[in-house]
């Protein structure tokens, strides 16, 4: 078993008491809040900020942003601030937030009160995925628990410090888990990206300062906060310290959400989720959510700095296996699927462009492909991305767009083999396609 196995840190609480660690008796019993009462004894907002800072904490939402750095940009002495904790998880193949909200909704509510106190932020909004009844449910018991008990509202724990905290749900969009499409949607509005600059740190809710982290960043906070930088960062690499929960599915024995420390390999990684299931031989992953170029090395490390240098990213740690029955082409048929579904269509690269793939896509799957298929795709792809030497993002209006090229780009370019046979069969040249194992219920999967 990988030295990257560590003793659980944000799921300790429900893996010590699966029946009951949702509820606020079992959490104050187990410590929650407890660090919220030091932090606003002991430190003062911006040594909170500095400390999160020097820990290196990435954020566990996508892009892996410095979540201290982030804290740091907000508009000085302007006032009111807020805080939006980003529960959308819409990524196909990540499940982490889902069970953090259900599981231990008062760790959750704990980080975010604690960075609402390092940002300054009066109002907590947490905007939380429609389908996630379970976790809203628990989410909402929990902050009437933790108002009851003095947590949440004026002047937490004798303190200075006044904070109220409000749940919104989503309607099921994708594109209201990029950060300011769920802040549109929040005001009310249709939820589509807005123009950056002005950032949310200067101009976000309301127009208002705005932090807006993760759920899994949240629940990550305290530990911070509690255990200290050296703790953090005596897990993971230099650029990407500290414990990630990976959310693994596809064909591996025990699909499941684990936490691990980061730089641990793919292979390694499967590993702890059981290995490949039974008759499964490793072809490929998609290592962050749907968005990330796919990999075929099971000796990549599953850092921030590795995945990006090795031309895909971890984004939001979730891991989907594929063995030798999956059909490159079916499998890039559903992922552009999904993206042209979800394309808000405010911009024209991404929603022609995932439109056209989409179309191109169904017409190999469908067994009339032509020989220029291909071809065609990957100069699809090509129009949507940055030239060679452009900033890194492409010609869409925000990162949705990019996805789709990036993931379908490297499937044609690791399986080209599979695109010329599906043109010169007419068909699937596999001979059957395997189901993925079901999921294993929240919480079997974890690893330790
Ligand atoms: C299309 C799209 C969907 C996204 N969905 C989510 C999501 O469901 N949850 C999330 O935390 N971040 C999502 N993000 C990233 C957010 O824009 C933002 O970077 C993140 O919430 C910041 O939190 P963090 O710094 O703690 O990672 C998405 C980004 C894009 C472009
Ligand atoms: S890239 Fe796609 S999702 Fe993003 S703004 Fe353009 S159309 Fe909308």
């Amino acid at each position: 078993m990988t030295d990257r196995m560590i003793d659980p840190v944000v799921t300790k609480r429900w893996k010590a008491h699966p029946e009951d660690s949702f509820t606020i008796e079992r959490a104050v019993a187990d410590g929650a809040y407890e660090t919220l009462r030091l932090a606003l004894s002991t430190e003062t907002p911006q040594s909170l900020v500095d400390k999160v800072k020097a820990s290196g904490l990435r954020g566990r939402g996508g892009a892996g942003f410095p979540t201290g750095t982030k804290w740091s940009f907000l508009a000085k002495d302007v006032y009111p601030r807020y805080l939006v904790v980003n529960d959308d998880e819409a990524e196909p193949g990540t499940f982490k937030d889902r069970e953090i909200t259900e599981r231990d909704p008062h760790g959750l509510l704990e980080g975010a009160l604690i960075s609402a106190y390092a940002t300054q932020a009066s109002r907590v909004y947490i905007y939380c995925r429609g389908e996630f009844s379970l976790g809203y449910r628990r989410l909402q018991q929990a902050i009437e628990d933790a108002r009851a008990r003095g947590f949440i509202g004026e002047h937490i724990f004798g303190s200075d410090f006044s904070c109220q905290v409000e749940v919104h749900r989503g309607a099921g969009a994708y594109i209201c888990g990029e950060e300011t499409s769920l802040l549109d949607s929040l005001e009310g509005y249709r939820g589509q990206p807005r123009l950056r600059p002005p950032f949310p740190a200067v101009k976000g809710l309301y127009g208002a300062p705005t932090v807006v982290n993760n759920v899994e960043t949240m629940a990550t906070v305290p530990h911070i906060v509690r255990h200290g930088v050296d703790w953090f960062r005596s897990m993971g690499t230099e650029q990407s310290p500290g414990m990630k929960m990976f959310s693994v599915s596809g064909h591996v024995a025990r699909p499941g959400n684990y936490e691990v420390a980061l730089g641990l390999t793919l292979g390694e990684l499967i590993d702890v989720a059981g290995g490949m299931a039974a008759g499964s031989t490793f072809k490929a992953a998609i290592p962050g959510g749907s968005s990330a170029p796919w990999v075929t090395d099971l000796n990549i490390q599953m850092s921030f700095e590795a995945l990006a240098a090795a031309g895909t990213m971890l984004g939001s740690g979730a891991v989907v296996v594929f063995d030798q029955t999956t059909c490159a082409v079916r499998m890039a048929t559903i992922n552009t699927r999904f993206f042209n579904i979800e394309s808000c269509g405010k911009c024209t690269p991404c929603r022609e462009g995932t439109w056209w793939m989409r179309k191109v896509l169904e017409r190999l799957e469908g067994g009339e492909g032509r020989q220029e298929d291909a071809d065609l795709l990957f100069q699809l792809c090509e129009d949507m991305l940055p030239e060679a030497g452009a900033p890194a993002s492409g010609r869409s209006f925000c990162a949705l767009g990019d996805s789709a090229a990036w993931s379908l780009r490297s499937i044609l370019k690791l399986f080209p083999e599979e695109f010329q046979a599906h043109v010169d069969e007419g068909a699937c040249p596999l001979p059957q396609r395997r189901l993925f194992p079901a999921h294993a219920s929240a919480g079997h999967g974890s690893a330790a």
